[in-house]
């Protein structure tokens, strides 16, 4: 385990390293318990300047069995070695050497899965970030860039395939049985993009003509006997690799592209130059044992770790403080990719529905960090909902406001100028500022300044004048280290809505400048008065979400209403209708609160009845609009004191309000949707069995609920299906026969699958209320559960802790409690793991007073635990703060 230095990175501190190694070649002789890694840098000064300069490389936990420079070994007295750094105090003056070291680790120990390491007998690496250092000493830092040539060596019968990056140039067996394999990568790349895998591993083989004719062989690698379920991911990087030559002009660049699934990853997948590496959740997929939200999530990440091989590989970035410049890019890509693949609306209200719940939390509590931050402690932890997903938003907003095709433009300079280079997130902004003319500079306060701006509106209408006027004011709260905060330039792209859903002409327009329908908000207050508008409009604000903002806005239940059901903005009329239930539910919760049963209008129910059947609307997205706010949710927008009981009982009242009013609309449409014919992942069909899905969440509620959702359940021909009515079962009619039977059968069925299994944890782990997390105990002892493979710890300590409000937050802090020990287990083997857990805590501060002292006892019992990892003292001393 990295021990903690307790040393804070700055990225005023960056400069660039006295030395360079243009060119590395590796040699792996595998072993489990004792791998060889021969290491032959060419180091180079920079600039070939004569420097007094120490060659210091890094190092994580290395033993060092031998170090030669120019083929003569050096005396002890010529350099220092220690697990995590090798000096050479006086290397030789010339402007470049050979240094040669070899170094042994043991893949079959590494638990914390990073660097070299065994997955079910495969060996794999993860480097990023700082991996590279715990398989030889390097310079490992993104901006040195090396050509790589690596040769792997090991029995045959215990790894008959041999892959690293770049294109195969050799390779060949010996008579005892080894045999070994060399690869060459002519791309320059940093050290966190190299990676090797050996094993014995099924191929699925397929081929791709690139635009300009060349031929790409594709593989994809997986458990043998799993080949069948990597079809889907194959399709998906077809269309993937089109679509970045269609939308971005970006063509392949290597002979071969290769995808390995493995079954222990801390991530979803790493884009390792002509090899990604996947967590095996993200290809494996079927009809019986994935669901369409699996299908979604497979396209959409097969399609972000391709596109990285121009936005993070071709193009890198100058230290870790921009990684935002690949990885906020790059989702924007992948949202891009995904909205042209499936609906476009409805992709986007799912893209903001995960920006609220993840980066929003974030961003209000103490973990806020600019989306460029200043400084870390441990990069691991910077790979957040506000590097991805709010780096994803600043990249829609300047395109939003430049306009497509100077966007396109600023795109095409970008890959231009700073192909094969390790650039920053001045460079990316410096090519839109070329292209358009336009001074960004207050614009890029999106990536120094943390925290959610806000917009409070108001209106009014001077029907004498025909004038509608805008009262519209930005505030950004403070974070932690930015009290204050400087103005930005928030793209607000709103409508005025007239009756029947027409746009409402004006004429002129002061206060503010207003292009192709987006109000551009720069100073504290604009007064934006429109002219010549003939009757009082409701206004669309936000519209496409525009800008990762929240809004408060003065408007009639009336107006919201009326955009509910009219708004010719998709976005906006979900958002219309979500903020109705949104404003209802918290009503509800100061009912509930009270003491008193909470009431609701009809309106409201009718509307939801209104929309889900709604035959010009698509199913995904009525589906979409009829799942209520979660209980997470609901507790962000109230703020504090929260009583995650009284949530929970607000918005079942409601669940059940809505069903009992809409009884036979629901259960006719239900019907109608009944699934019939051939499975297919398309969108289309998932949007149906969504909407069919959600109406059943809805009349599981009413009397004969259990019975409908069994039958569901038993009749379920794919696991969309299976899966959503065992969480009616399991979370609805806990306890009822029905609820057993379908989890005790659905054990039966997977057992053996252990990425199925790990739905069966998840749903259990999310079963509401205080006695889930003895149930949480109990299955870690299951035999299908280990505490060592990320995937299962997620499913089931990770959805406990940040996705069961009433379990989790329990009031006799018991749910707490069973956290800090389970943490400060997990980060025994794997620190990366163990400090993302941790910060299911981030909110406690938003809790009611008593949960909040039991939150903040288990943050100080992980805080006091002995030899904290530098991950977790990070998190949890952040969130302490
Ligand atoms: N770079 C990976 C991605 O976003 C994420 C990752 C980070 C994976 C660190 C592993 C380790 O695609
Ligand atoms: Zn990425």
């Amino acid at each position: 385990m990295r021990t903690d230095t307790g040393h804070v990175f700055k990225l005023e501190d960056y400069r660039p390293s006295d030395y360079l190694i243009p060119k590395t070649s590796l040699d792996f002789r595998l072993s489990p318990d004792a791998t060889r890694v021969t290491a032959l840098l060419t180091v180079e000064r920079r600039g070939g300047v004569a420097t007094s300069a120490p060659l210091v490389l890094d190092g994580d936990g290395l033993t060092l069995l031998g170090v030669a420079i120019d083929g003569h070994a050096l005396a002890p007295a010529d350099y220092l070695a220690t697990p995590d750094q090798l000096t050479i105090p006086k290397p030789p003056a010339a402007p470049r050497f050979e240094l040669r070291l070899e170094t042994e680790i043991a893949p079959s120990s590494n638990e914390a899965l990073m660097g070299l390491y065994r997955s079910s007998n495969v060996y794999c690496t993860q480097c990023e970030a700082e991996g590279f250092r715990r398989i030889t000493y390097f310079l490992d830092r993104p901006d040195i860039l090396s050509v790589y040539t690596v040769r792997i060596e090991a029995p045959h019968n215990e790894a008959p395939l041999l892959l690293s990056n770049g294109n195969p140039v050799e390779s060949g067996v010996f008579a005892d049985g080894r045999h070994f394999a060399v690869w060459h990568d002519p791309f320059p790349k940093p050290s966190y993009l190299f990676a090797l895998v050996a094993g014995a591993l099924g191929k699925v083989a397929g081929s791709f003509t690139t635009l300009s004719g060349r031929e790409v062989e594709l593989g994809i690698f997986v458990e043998p006997g799993k080949e069948r379920l990597a079809g889907y991911a194959m399709d998906a990087l077809k269309r993937s690799m089109k679509w970045d030559e269609e939308a971005f002009g970006r063509e392949y660049d290597l002979d071969v592209f290769n995808i390995v699934a493995v079954s222990d990853f801390n991530m979803g997948a790493m884009e390792n130059k002509g090899l990604n590496i996947f967590n095996d959740k993200y290809v494996l997929a079927d009809e019986e044992t994935a669901t369409d939200a699996d299908f979604a999530n497979i396209e959409a990440i097969i399609a972000h770790e391709y596109f990285h091989n121009w936005t993070g590989n071709r193009i890198t970035c100058r230290d870790w403080f921009q990684l935002c410049l690949k990885e906020g890019l790059t989702v924007y890509r992948d949202h891009e990719f995904s909205a042209d693949q499936r609906s476009r609306a409805v992709k986007r209200i799912a893209e903001v529905r995960t920006l609220r719940a993840h980066q929003f939390p974030e961003d209000q509590g103490p973990l806020a960090h600019p989306v460029r931050p200043r400084r870390y402690r441990e990069i691991n932890n910077f790979y957040t909902a506000t590097v991805y997903e709010k780096g994803s938003e600043v990249v829609r907003m300047i395109r939003t406001i430049l306009g497509p095709e100077v966007f396109r433009a600023g795109m095409d300079l970008y890959f231009e100028r700073h192909d094969g280079e390790a650039a920053t997130i001045e460079d990316f902004l410096k090519v839109f500022e070329d292209v358009s003319g336009r001074d960004l500079a207050q614009f890029a306060l999106w990536y120094h300044q943390a925290g959610t701006p806000n917009l409070t509106v108001s209106s009014s209408y001077n029907a004498a004048a025909k004038a509608f006027t805008l009262e519209i004011e930005q505030s950004v709260p403070p974070t932690p280290s930015e009290s204050r905060k400087r103005l930005m330039h928030i793209p607000l792209a709103f409508g005025l809505v007239g009756a029947g859903g027409k746009p409402i002409a004006w004429t002129t327009v002061e206060g503010a400048t207003v292009e192709d329908g987006v109000i551009h908000i720069r100073k504290r207050r604009h007064t934006v008065r429109f002219s010549g508008v003939s009757e009082r409009p409701s206004v669309s604000l936000n519209r496409g979400f525009s800008a990762p903002i929240t809004l408060s806005v003065q408007q009639k239940a009336d107006d919201q209403l009326f955009l509910a059901s009219h708004d010719s903005d998709s976005f906006a009329r979900w958002q219309a209708f979500n903020t109705l239930l949104t404003d209802v539910l918290i009503a509800a919760f100061r009912q509930v609160l009270g003491g008193k049963q909470p009431a609701f209008t009809v309106k409201l129910a009718e509307l939801a009845g209104r929309i889900a059947g709604d035959e010009a609307l698509e199913p995904a997205y009525r589906a979409l609009a009829l799942s209520l706010p979660s209980e997470a949710d609901i507790a962000r927008e109230i703020g504090k004191g929260i009583d995650p009981d009284a949530i929970f009982g607000a918005r079942e009242a409601l669940a059940l309000a809505i069903a009992a009013a809409n009884r036979e609309s629901f259960e006719a449409l239900y019907l109608g949707l009944a699934d019939n014919g051939p499975f297919t992942p398309d969108a289309a069909s998932a949007g149906r069995r969504a909407l069919r899905n959600i109406l059943l969440d809805y009349l599981s509620l009413l009397p004969e609920g259990a019975a409908l959702a069994a039958t569901h359940f038993h009749s379920a021909t794919n696991m969309t299906d299976r899966a959503a009515a065992l969480t009616v079962l399991a979370h609805r009619h806990a306890g009822s026969r029905q609820a057993q039977e379908a989890l005790a059968g659905f054990e039966a069925r997977y057992r053996g699958d252990a990425l199925v299994l790990d739905k069966w944890f998840l749903i259990q782990a999310g079963v509401p209320g205080p006695q889930t997390v003895d149930k949480v105990r109990a299955l870690m002892q299951h035999p299908a559960f280990s505490i060592a493979n990320p995937n299962r710890v997620r499913s089931l300590i990770g959805t406990f802790s940040s996705a069961n409000q009433t379990g989790f937050h329990g009031a006799d802090g018991q749910g707490y409690r069973f956290f800090a020990e389970t943490v400060l287990e997990v980060e025994k083997r794997n620190p990366q793991v163990a400090a993302r857990l941790a910060t299911a805590l981030r909110s406690w501060r938003s809790l009611e007073p008593v949960r909040q002292d039991k939150a903040r006892q288990a943050l100080l019992q992980i805080a006091n635990a002995e030899n904290l990892s530098a991950d977790l003292r990070d998190i949890v001393e952040r969130t302490l703060a």
